[in-house]
């Protein structure tokens, strides 16, 4: 008989406390959730279900971010006042989250008296330390990102600043504030990333942070006089701190921080074992939280899972973009479930990916439907029409089942590697590997002609299809718990966390007895549902497809390098003079310099984007673009014509 062991075989197991606390971002709460939001909270409800599952006890916070500028200025815009505005939002939020099957043990809200008492409190200590001091600030802000921008990292355009991170317009603030002494823990940041390599997942996430930390910290403003939505300094009611300085620190509090008598429920949870949250915000809770978490003297969160975005039309999907799909449309058209199992299987989670409602329905369709439904929907049908109820696992089993059963304990180790590095898509693809054999199985061994001539033959192979059932539909219980509950029961298993942790329930050995109930199909293919889907369709056409008219508006020219040089000062760019014959010489600036020298593209022919609004890079003007295309190993050759044109020529 083969047991297998997940308690010595995940990774994860090996922590000393057998507890889990995950948290998402908290939100601004400037709009209903979308997506993005959703996203991020189904990888903590996955993560935190994933831990249930091998026996952990579990602490999952999600909530609101409710003060700052950029939460004000939107409460002005809607003529609202801040509190009332941001508590008309809160219905909507908890409402999505519920129907999304994501359980959380507390939501917390910025403007949750707990929260602000210890913020002050928190304030106070590190004053009292002096980790925080009074001076003045005088630097640009964008508000979009709640974020000071300095001038050496962006680009200055019509007298302001961009944002680097949302390309936006920045305003100039000068005025009184508390500073954080962030300088004081560069080193000792440094010194916590070296010794903890797995701090930010994926790894390239942390080589950024460490560059930017290497570049030498500045002290951070942690307090605004030109803002009163917010936790009002303690002793100095004319400032409030900053959003982030706030924000963040919804992590302790939401556990009992700063609150008497919580003392035990503080300790029993903190450090978070995993903070969830997207690219956008990685600067602020790898560098800033940390720091304040040193300068508290509490321990570090043990993990960042940063994940990508979601995009539509190639650009991020955002509240303020205003490009955001709304999660409630896809749940009445497809329901929660096959779109938690979408978000998962199909984004790479370090990697952005594009939402698309025809990947969606091929997926609902192809795995859900068609792979795994109909598996189950074949055997219990089968297994109705010869009147067999009650599956016996047989004392001895054929060589095909065991081959079935081994592969079903390859899974589980192969899975619980997958998870343990929140690799969700991998995860599922093994899983989806697996079900593809248990198809194979099932259909190999002609169990409708068995029925017929050997009864316990017949039981055999619906025992093997039901053991295999069993363990997919558990594995599969973090991502689709409802649908996995559902089909347990088809299965006569009554799934319930306390008796169903993964290491009580030995699948290797195949001894338990089934009775099967037919239920309805478990997922139902997208065309075939009576709901209208047309809305959804039409938000998928008008991303896919754009008219001639559009293409047109492209100036794609042929034009002749007719030099091309270094650009001092940087690692990345070659600046080329290009004849685009009517369109004149243009200068373009190209990233290129890891593959090509100067040399290499001297008299070539390339293809040119010659109407892209010009744009500065360190000083010079770039006045278009010059084609590439990824190419096989790390190469990126340059697009080109097969003849020779006359320079200026439009491509159509
Ligand atoms: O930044 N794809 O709040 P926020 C994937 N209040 N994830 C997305 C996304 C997209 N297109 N859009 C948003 C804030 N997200 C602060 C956080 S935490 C102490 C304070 C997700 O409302 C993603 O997790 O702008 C991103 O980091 C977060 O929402 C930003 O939400
Ligand atoms: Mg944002």
């Amino acid at each position: 008989m083969i047991h297998i062991n997940l308690v010595r075989k995940t990774k994860k197991m090996t922590e000393s406390k057998n507890k889990f606390y995950v948290t998402t971002p908290i939100y601004y709460v400037t709009a209903k959730p979308h997506l993005g939001s959703l996203y991020s909270t189904l990888i903590a409800d996955v993560a935190k279900r994933w831990n249930q599952l091998q026996g952990k006890k579990t602490f999952f916070v999600t909530g609101t971010d409710e003060h700052g500028q950029k939460v004000a200025q939107a409460a002005e815009k809607a003529g609202k006042d801040p509190q009332e505005f941001v508590d008309s939002f809160i219905p909507a939020y908890k409402d999505m989250w519920q129907k999304y099957d994501i359980v959380y043990d507390n939501f917390i809200r910025t403007t949750d008296t707990y929260h602000v008492k210890a913020v002050q409190q928190w304030i106070k200590d590190l004053q009292k330390s002096g980790d925080i001091y009074k001076s003045f600030y005088k630097g640009w802000y964008c508000t979009p990102c709640e974020t000071f921008v300095t001038e050496t990292e962006s680009e200055k355009k019509d007298g302001s600043f961009l944002c680097p991170s949302c390309n936006r317009p920045t305003k100039e603030v000068a005025e009184e504030t508390y500073f954080f002494k962030l300088s004081a823990y560069q080193d000792k940041l440094l010194k916590f990333y070296k010794e903890n390599p797995n701090f930010i997942v994926p790894k390239e996430r942390a080589k950024e942070v460490i560059n930017f930390v290497k570049g030498g910290l500045k002290d951070l403003s942690i307090s605004r006089t030109t803002v009163d939505w917010g936790v009002a300094f303690p002793d100095d009611k004319k400032h409030v701190a900053y959003v982030w300085a706030d924000a963040l620190n919804n992590y302790i509090t939401a556990v009992g921080y700063g609150q008497k008598g919580k003392e035990q429920e503080f300790n029993m949870w903190w450090p978070a074992d995993l903070h969830v949250l997207g690219k956008d915000i990685v600067r602020f809770h790898a560098i800033y939280w940390p720091a304040f978490l040193m300068a508290s003297n509490l321990p570090l969160p043990k993990q960042l899972l940063v994940h990508g975005w979601i995009k539509v039309d190639q650009k991020k999907m955002s509240k303020s973009l205003g490009n955001a799909v709304d999660p409630q449309v896809l749940l009445d058209a497809y329901g929660a479930e096959p779109v938690r199992y979408y978000l998962l299987r199909q984004m790479s989670i370090t990697q952005d990916g594009d939402f698309s409602i025809i990947d969606l329905e091929q997926r609902i369709a192809s795995d859900l439907a068609n792979d795994l439904g109909n598996l189950l929907n074949r055997m219990t049908s089968l297994a109705a029409k010869n009147n067999v109820i009650e599956v016996v696992a047989p004392k001895v089993w054929a060589e095909d089942a065991i081959d079935l059963r081994d592969e079903s304990l390859n899974l589980i180790e192969d899975y619980a590697t997958y998870m343990s590095d929140y690799t969700f898509h991998m995860a599922l693809a093994r899983v989806w590997k697996f079900i593809n054999q248990v198809n194979a199985y099932f259909h190999g061994q002609e169990p409708w002609k068995i029925a017929k001539i050997d009864k316990n033959g017949f039981i055999q192979i619906l025992s093997a299809t039901c053991h295999s059932l069993y363990t997919i539909a558990h594995l599969l219980w973090p991502v689709m718990p409802k649908k996995m509950e559902e089909l347990l029961k088809s299965l006569g298993v009554t799934f319930t966390l306390k008796n169903n942790t993964i290491d009580t329930l030995e699948f290797g050995k195949w001894q338990t007895t089934f009775m099967l109930h037919k239920i309805e199909p478990l997922f139902e293919k997208p065309e075939e549902r009576t709901k209208d889907m047309s809305e959804a369709r039409q938000t998928e056409k008008a991303v896919d497809y754009i008219k001639i008219d559009d293409f047109a508006k492209v100036h794609l020219i042929v034009g002749t390098i007719e030099q091309c040089e270094k650009l001092e000062g940087s690692d990345k760019l070659l600046k080329l003079q290009v004849n685009c014959g009517d369109y004149g010489v243009r200068q373009i600036l190209s990233g290129i310099k890891k593959h090509y020298s100067a040399q290499d593209l001297l008299n070539k022919q390339g293809v040119f984007v010659v109407n892209l609004k010009p744009r500065k890079m360190m000083g010079i003007e770039s006045q278009g673009m010059m084609l590439f295309v990824e190419g096989e190993n790390d190469t990126l050759p340059f697009v080109t014509v097969s003849g020779l044109v006359s320079n200026g020529s439009r491509l159509r």
